[in-house]
C-alpha cells in the first residue's frame, strides 16, 4: 500500500514538474468540452420567446414575471417531455448617477430545490442609499412595435425601458430615442432552472480523469448584450491580449475560443489568448466616437464565457435594429448563479469608472512604501541573502522599499512558521531592514498542510472550517505542501478567525513592518480538475463551489487584509497582494499578473492587462518586472524596468530556476540603466500618490488608456502600447530589441513635451522620435503641473522631508494646471482630513497654489517647493515675486530631467522655499 501511494506521489511530482515547463492547453476545457458553453453558443439569435408580464411598481422596483409560453427546447440536458419552465422574476432598480441594475432568478413561489447563490459582499452598502424609488412607470410603444413597454426615468436625458413581448431590457437617451446598451436584444436568453434529479437524468460530468457530480443538474444563464455607438470593447480581465477587445465569431472573423472568466493558475500563460487566467471581472467597457462610454456589469462568480460577436453574425436574424447606430453584440455566458446585471451609461469614460466603483468600491488607499520599487525573488534564501541582497541596493545606490520571502522562508509549506534554520531570527531581520526604512512581504496561501501538528490545520478541522468535498469530507487536494485542506473563505466567522492568525501573538517572528503575499487562492490544487477544486466541494451555507469559484480567492484576500486591519487596531493600511481576484478586491489590496515569461511580448501585453484591470477597478496592478519565467536578456531586463516603473505597482520576480538578476548583475552600465529607470519612479512619487488618491476617492485609475483622456480621439481607440499616468504623462513602452526610434501617437491638439530633450511636439499627429538605451519616450501634456521629489534617497522614508520640484507645462494660453496629495502615508487619519491637497493654478505668469483640503486639517508638513521648472514659457523674465513674503528669486536656465548625463536647459525658478502646505503665490517678473 505504501508502495503505491509513493509511486502516486513521484507521479505527481513528474507532472508537476512537466507542467511547469510550459504551458498545457489540453490540462484545460475549451468551450466545446464545457457542455453549458457549448450549448449556448450554438443557439441562434430569437431562441428564446420570453415575455414580461405582471408588470408592477414593488418597494420601489419595478418588478415582473418572466414567462416562456409554450417552450419545448432541444436542450439535450432538460429534455425529458414533462420539462416545463417555471416563471422568472425580474426586479428592475434605477441609482443614482446613471446606473441600471436588475435581476432574473427563479420564484420561491415554485420552490425551486435550493436557493441559487448570489454574490454577497461586492456591492458596497453606500450603493444602496443611492437608490431611486421608483414610484411609477410609463406604458407605451416602441416605434415601429405593437408590444406594449414600460418606461421609467433613468437619469437626466435617458430612461430605462422593458419591452414585454419580446422582453428586452435597454436604456436609450430619451431625445433622440437612441440606444445606448440592451439586454437580449436577439432573445439569446437562457435560464436553466433547477431541478429534483430523477431516475435516467445523466447530470455528471467528465473531464479528463475528473467527474463531475452535479447534484443539482444544468444550473446556467446566457443572454446577449449589446452596446450601441460602440467602436470597441475593453474589460473583463484577465487575459493576456490587447486591450481591445477582438470579436471571437461572426464572419470573416478568424473565430476563436471566447473569453474566458474562471480563476485558473496557468504556468506559462500564453499572450494573445482569451484564455482566462488567475482572476475574473464580469465587466465590460464599450467606447465610440457616437455615444461616448457604457458599461455592462454582470455581478456573478461562477465560470463565465464571452463572446464579442463580430459585425454580421445575426444576418439570418429578422431583428431589426436602428442601422444608423454602430453596434456592438456580445453573448454573455455562465454555468451558474443568478442574474444580478448593471448598467452603466456613462457617457465619458470617467463617467462609466465612477459608476461602476459606486457599486463595487474604489481602491483602497496604498501606504506611500507601496507604491515604491520591491524585491522579491522565489527565493531569497536565507537572512544573510536579505542582508546582502538589502545592502547591495545600498551599495549601488538604488532606492527601494520592500524585500519579499517566497514560499520557501516557511518551515515546509506551513504559513505563519519559519524555516528556523534558514531564518533564525525573523524579529530582529524585519527591524533591520526597518531601521533603513524597508518593508518585508512573506507569503501566506490558502492551502493548509494536513499536519496534526500545525496549528492553523488541528483549529480548522477542529472547528470545521475547511471546505468539504461532494461526500462532506473536508476537501484534501495537493498543493506545495503536500496533502493540503482549503480554509472556507465564504464564512465571516471563519476569515474573523483567519485575521486573527496575523496577530503578533499568533503570527510568532512577524513584526509591524511585515506585510502579506496572498498566492495561489485561485483556489489551485495540483491534483484538481483544471488545477483547482472540484466544482461539486461544498462550501458553508451548502453553495457549490462552482456557485462561487471566481470569488474564493477574493474571500481570502479580504480575510487576510483584514486580519493586517486588526493586528494594528484598524490604524495602519494594510498591503496584501493577490493573485486571483474579483469586483471589489480593489477594496482589499493589490494585484499582480501571474507567472509570465521573460519575453518581449509579455512585457508587451503587461501594458493592456494592467489598463484594463485599471478600467475594471483596480488600478493598483502590475506585473513581474523581467517576466516570471526564463532568463530576460540584459536589453529586455532594463526595458522591462523602464516600462514598468510607470505602472502602478512595481515589483521584480522571478522563479527559482532562472538565474539571479538583481539590478546589479549585469555591468555597469546596466546597473546604471536600471538605478535610473527606479530613481525615475521615486522623483515621481508625489504624483503616483496624488493619483493613488483621485483613485481612491472616484475610482478613476492610475494608469489609463488614451482613450480615457481623449475621448473624441479615434486615433487611441485601439493604442495599447502607450499610456497616460494621470492625466499628465504620455508613457510610449519600447518592446523590440534595439529600437532606435519610436513612432508615437500625441492626441489632440495639445503640445507633448519630450521629457528628456524639452522638446515641444504638436499633438493630433504620430512622430517618430529617438530611442537610446537610457529611457523610454515620456512626455508631458501642455496645460498640466506635476509634482516630484528629486533627491536621491533609498526609500520612501528618507525621503518624507524631501522638497519638491513643480514642472509647469504651459498651454497655449500659457496656462497649467495640478495637484498634490499628501498625507502621513500610513494610517487612516486622512479619513479625519489628516492631509495636504492643493491644486496649483498658473496663469498670466502667476502660479497660485489653493487650499483643497478641509481648513482644519491636522496634517502639517515642513516640506518646500525648492524648484519650480517651466516648459513653454517664452516670456523672458528673470525674477519671480513670493506673495505674501514680499521676497524676490531668481529665474534661470536649469536643467530639466533628473537622470545623468542629459542637460537640456529649461526656465527655472530656483529656491522659491515655499512651503507646500501654505497659500501663496509667486509672480514671475
Ligand atoms: C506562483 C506564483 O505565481 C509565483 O509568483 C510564486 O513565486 C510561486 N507560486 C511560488 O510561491
Amino acid at each position: 500500500m505504501k508502495s503505491i501511494v509513493v509511486l502516486h506521489h513521484l507521479l505527481f511530482f513528474f507532472l508537476l514538474f512537466s507542467h511547469v515547463s510550459s504551458w498545457k492547453k489540453e490540462e484545460f476545457r475549451n468551450c466545446n468540452q464545457t457542455p453549458f458553453c457549448k450549448r449556448a453558443r450554438s443557439r441562434k439569435p430569437q431562441h428564446c420567446n420570453l415575455i414580461a408580464t405582471d408588470v408592477t411598481i414593488n418597494d420601489g422596483d419595478l418588478v415582473a414575471k418572466l414567462i416562456t409560453p409554450n417552450r419545448f427546447e432541444q436542450n439535450p440536458d432538460q429534455n425529458s417531455t414533462d420539462f416545463q419552465p417555471n416563471p422568472l422574476i425580474l426586479s428592475l432598480s434605477v441609482y443614482q448617477d446613471g446606473i441600471l441594475r436588475f435581476k432574473i432568478d427563479e420564484d420561491p413561489v415554485y420552490n425551486p430545490p435550493k436557493k441559487r447563490f448570489q454574490v454577497p459582499d461586492v456591492v458596497v452598502p453606500e450603493f444602496e442609499s443611492k437608490k431611486l424609488w421608483l414610484q411609477r412607470y410609463t406604458k407605451g410603444v416602441i416605434d415601429g412595435d405593437s408590444g406594449e413597454s414600460f418606461f421609467v426615468y433613468l437619469f437626466d436625458g435617458y430612461e430605462a425601458v422593458v419591452r414585454s413581448d419580446p422582453f428586452e431590457v435597454f436604456v436609450r437617451e430619451q431625445s433622440s430615442g437612441k440606444r445606448v446598451v440592451s439586454f437580449n436584444t436577439h432573445g439569446l436568453f437562457d435560464f436553466e432552472q433547477l431541478r429534483v434529479k430523477k431516475e435516467g437524468d445523466e447530470w455528471e460530468e467528465r473531464f479528463r480523469t475528473h467527474t463531475d457530480s452535479r447534484p443539482f443538474g444544468p444550473q446556467s444563464i446566457s443572454f446577449d448584450v449589446s452596446f450601441y455607438g460602440a467602436d470597441f470593447v475593453y474589460g473583463i480581465p484577465e487575459h493576456a491580449t490587447s486591450l481591445v477587445l477582438k470579436p471571437t465569431k461572426g464572419p470573416g472573423v478568424e473565430e476563436s475560443e471566447p473569453y474566458r472568466l474562471f480563476n485558473l493558475d496557468v504556468f506559462e500563460y500564453l499572450h494573445k489568448s482569451p484564455f482566462g487566467l488567475y482572476g475574473s471581472i464580469p465587466f465590460m467597457l464599450s467606447h465610440g466616437k457616437s455615444h461616448g462610454t457604457s458599461g455592462f456589469f454582470w455581478l456573478n462568480a461562477a465560470e463565465m464565457q464571452i463572446d464579442v460577436l463580430g459585425t454580421g453574425w445575426d444576418a439570418e436574424s429578422s431583428i431589426v435594429l436602428p442601422s444608423d447606430q454602430k453596434r456592438i453584440d456580445t453573448l454573455w455566458m455562465s454555468e451558474a448563479g443568478i442574474v444580478d446585471a448593471f448598467f452603466f451609461i456613462g457617457p465619458k469614460p470617467k463617467d462609466v469608472v465612477k459608476q461602476y466603483a459606486s457599486v463595487t468600491g474604489t481602491s483602497a488607499m496604498p501606504q506611500l512604501f507601496a507604491t515604491g520599487y520591491h524585491q522579491c525573488r522565489w527565493n531569497y534564501r536565507d537572512e544573510e541573502d536579505v542582508k546582502n541582497v538589502d545592502s547591495k541596493f545600498d551599495e549601488h545606490d538604488i532606492p527601494y522599499d520592500v524585500l519579499w520571502l517566497d514560499i520557501e522562508h516557511t518551515d515546509g509549506k506551513r504559513y505563519f512558521t519559519w524555516d528556523r534554520a534558514l531564518f533564525p531570527h525573523p524579529e530582529e531581520m524585519q527591524k533591520d531592514l526597518f531601521s533603513r526604512g524597508r518593508r518585508m512581504v512573506t507569503i501566506v496561501d490558502p492551502h493548509i498542510k494536513r499536519d496534526d501538528n500545525y496549528h492553523i490545520h488541528k483549529e480548522a478541522s477542529k472547528n470545521g472550517y475547511y471546505v468539504k468535498d461532494a461526500s462532506g469530507k473536508d476537501f484534501d487536494g495537493w498543493c506545495w505542501p503536500g496533502s493540503s485542506s482549503y480554509i472556507d473563505m465564504v464564512n465571516p466567522e471563519i476569515r474573523s478567525w483567519w485575521a486573527d492568525k496575523f496577530a503578533y501573538s499568533e503570527y510568532v517572528g512577524s513584526t509591524p513592518s511585515l506585510y502579506i503575499w496572498n498566492d495561489m487562492n485561485e483556489p489551485s490544487v495540483f491534483n484538481g480538475p483544471e488545477v483547482t477544486m472540484p466544482r461539486d466541494a461544498l462550501h458553508y451555507g451548502n453553495v457549490e463551489h462552482r456557485e462561487l469559484h471566481n470569488a474564493y480567492g477574493y474571500y481570502f484576500h479580504m480575510a487576510t487584509s483584514e486580519g493586517l486591519l486588526k493586528r494594528e487596531g484598524g490604524k495602519d493600511r494594510p498591503f496584501v497582494l493577490s493573485r486571483a481576484f474579483f469586483p471589489g478586491t480593489q477594496r482589499y489590496g493589490t494585484v499582480w499578473t501571474g507567472d509570465n515569461i521573460a519575453e518581449w511580448e509579455h512585457l508587451r501585453v503587461s501594458v493592456p492587462m494592467i489598463l484594463t484591470l485599471g478600467l475594471t477597478g483596480i488600478t493598483f496592478s502590475g506585473a513581474d518586472v523581467g517576466g516570471f519565467f526564463g532568463n530576460p536578456d540584459t536589453e529586455l531586463l532594463v526595458r522591462w524596468y523602464q516600462v514598468a516603473a510607470y505602472l502602478p505597482f512595481f515589483r521584480g520576480h522571478a522563479h527559482h530556476d532562472t538565474k539571479r538578476r538583481e539590478p546589479w548583475l549585469f555591468g555597469e552600465r546596466n546597473t546604471e540603466l536600471m538605478r535610473d529607470a527606479i530613481r525615475v519612479r521615486y522623483t515621481y512619487l508625489p504624483y503616483f500618490y496624488t493619483l493613488f488618491r483621485e483613485a481612491n476617492v472616484t475610482g478613476v485609475p492610475v494608469a489609463r488608456p488614451l482613450w480615457m483622456e481623449f475621448p473624441s480621439d479615434e486615433a487611441t481607440f485601439n493604442n495599447d502600447e502607450a499610456f497616460m499616468v494621470g492625466t499628465g504623462l504620455l508613457v510610449q513602452g519600447v518592446y523590440t530589441q534595439r529600437a532606435r526610434d519610436a513612432t508615437v501617437y500625441l492626441p489632440s491638439d495639445h503640445t507633448w513635451y519630450d521629457l528628456r530633450s524639452g522638446t515641444a511636439y504638436k499633438g493630433g499627429k504620430t512622430q517618430k522620435v529617438e530611442v537610446t538605451d537610457a529611457d523610454i519616450p515620456v512626455f508631458q501634456r501642455s496645460g498640466t503641473i506635476i509634482p516630484r521629489k528629486d533627491r536621491f534617497r533609498r526609500s520612501t522614508v528618507q525621503m518624507e522631508n524631501d522638497p519638491y520640484t513643480l514642472v509647469i507645462a504651459v498651454d497655449g494660453s500659457g496656462s497649467a494646471e495640478g495637484e498634490l496629495y499628501t498625507d502621513d502615508g500610513k494610517s487612516y487619519e486622512f479619513k479625519e482630513g489628516a492631509y495636504i491637497h492643493r491644486r496649483f493654478i498658473f496663469s498670466n505668469g502667476k502660479l497660485t497654489s489653493v487650499n483643497l483640503a478641509p481648513s482644519t486639517s491636522k496634517f502639517e508638513s515642513d516640506c518646500t517647493i525648492e524648484r519650480i521648472i517651466l516648459l513653454g514659457h517664452t516670456t523672458k523674465s528673470k525674477t519671480a515675486r513670493i506673495e505674501p513674503s514680499n521676497q524676490v528669486t531668481d529665474i534661470e536656465l536649469g536643467p530639466l530631467q533628473i537622470r545623468s548625463g542629459v542637460r537640456s536647459t529649461v526656465l527655472t525658478i530656483r529656491k522659491p522655499n515655499v512651503r507646500v502646505s501654505d497659500d501663496w503665490t509667486i509672480k514671475l517678473l
